[in-house]
């Protein structure tokens, strides 16, 4: 399957490693950044790709455009990873809609969109017979979406709650067992490429209420809006609080939670026992879904990371590509 590559971060290059070094059937013809792009429809070498990346800022030629790529590429999927902008999800939005729109398949890390505009992208994919997927939006590697679809399907969800943000995890890890200060940990977040392009959607708590809010209009068919979601973020946090907590044996982390029965989402630092299942360290993530049928089924993994995240697209793109053969 052929796939055209927008936004060439972390997330981006991961993709690109994987292609590189394992044999997954993609063959990668487009490359775009927010700068640059290149096209070649017989396979792009997706290490020289990130060389090129690495050492002069640009992948390709300056003038080829996302728009471009959409339009003009051969490509079967379009995995979009560019930045996240939660206000208005653009211009991700627009690329999602333009290449839905022209019969191809989306996979994306992008939250905005999925967030703020869910029914609508996939309404044209039905429309167009194709996929829009989007299992790297929550939780990095682990296979939320397709757990809550799929894995647990016939189950009623009361309710779902964990840890939804790898770098507010990690800094808060650092802080109680390095006992280093919010802003060195969350330097450390940023240097690891860890954190958002704008490191506030983490520290606010915004991006797990996005990721909440994304749950909660997917999977629950609930009609949310970030401003529906009671949010307190960990940036007031202090070292004291942290050691004062540790202390008794407790430790603070940053929970969101889905009320499904009553409807309501909310994610806030909570004091919670050392021992507890959601204390994950780093940028695990940990969630538990409470249901009628299975009980309670919690997953841990790794919640942000470049190759951790480009797991989740890759194995996005492998159902469909899966789904395209059983068809063909
Ligand atoms: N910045 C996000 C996090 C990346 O730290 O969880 C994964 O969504």
């Amino acid at each position: 399957m052929k796939i055209a590559i927008l936004g060439f971060g972390s997330v981006g290059r991961g993709i690109a490693r994987i292609v590189a070094e394992r044999e997954t059937g993609l063959v990668i013809t487009a490359v775009a950044d927010s700068k640059s792009g290149c096209i070649d429809n017989n396979g792009l070498n997706p290490l020289e790709v990130i060389r090129a990346k690495e050492e002069t800022g640009l992948c390709g030629k300056k003038g080829v455009t996302p728009e471009y790529i959409i339009k003009n590429a051969d490509y079967d999927a379009l995995v979009e990873v560019t930045p996240t902008n939660a206000e208005t999800g653009e211009p991700s939005l627009g690329f999602i809609k333009l290449a839905l729109s022209t019969g191809k398949h989306v996979v994306t890390s992008n939250k905005g969109p999925v967030a703020l505009n869910y029914d609508e992208l996939s309404h044209i994919a039905r429309e167009k017979e194709v996929q829009f997927k989007y299992e790297a939006t929550v939780c990095g590697a682990i296979p939320i979406i397709q757990t809550l679809q799929y894995g647990l399907a016939g189950n009623k969800v009361k309710k779902l709650y964990g840890v939804f943000n790898g770098t507010c995890n990690y800094i808060l890890t650092r802080m109680a067992d390095e006992r280093l200060t919010y802003k060195q940990a969350l330097l450390e977040a940023r240097e690891l490429g860890y954190a958002e392009a704008d490191p506030k959607y983490d520290v606010e708590g915004i991006d797990a209420a996005i990721k909440l809010v994304i749950l909660a209009n997917t999977i629950f068919g609930m009609k949310k809006r970030l401003e529906d979601v009671e949010i307190t973020g960990i940036c007031s946090l202090t070292s004291e609080a942290i050691e004062l907590a540790e202390a008794d044996e407790l430790t603070i982390r940053l929970i969101g939670e889905i009320d499904n029965e009553r409807g309501t989402l909310r994610v806030s630092p909570r004091v919670i026992p050392k021992d507890h299942t959601l204390v994950v360290q780093d940028t695990l993530n940990a969630v538990t879904i409470e249901t009628d049928l299975a009980g309670e089924v919690t997953l841990i993994g790794r919640g942000a990371g470049s190759i951790e995240t480009a797991s989740a697209i890759i194995s996005d793109l492998s159902f469909i590509s899966n789904c395209h053969d059983r068809s063909s």
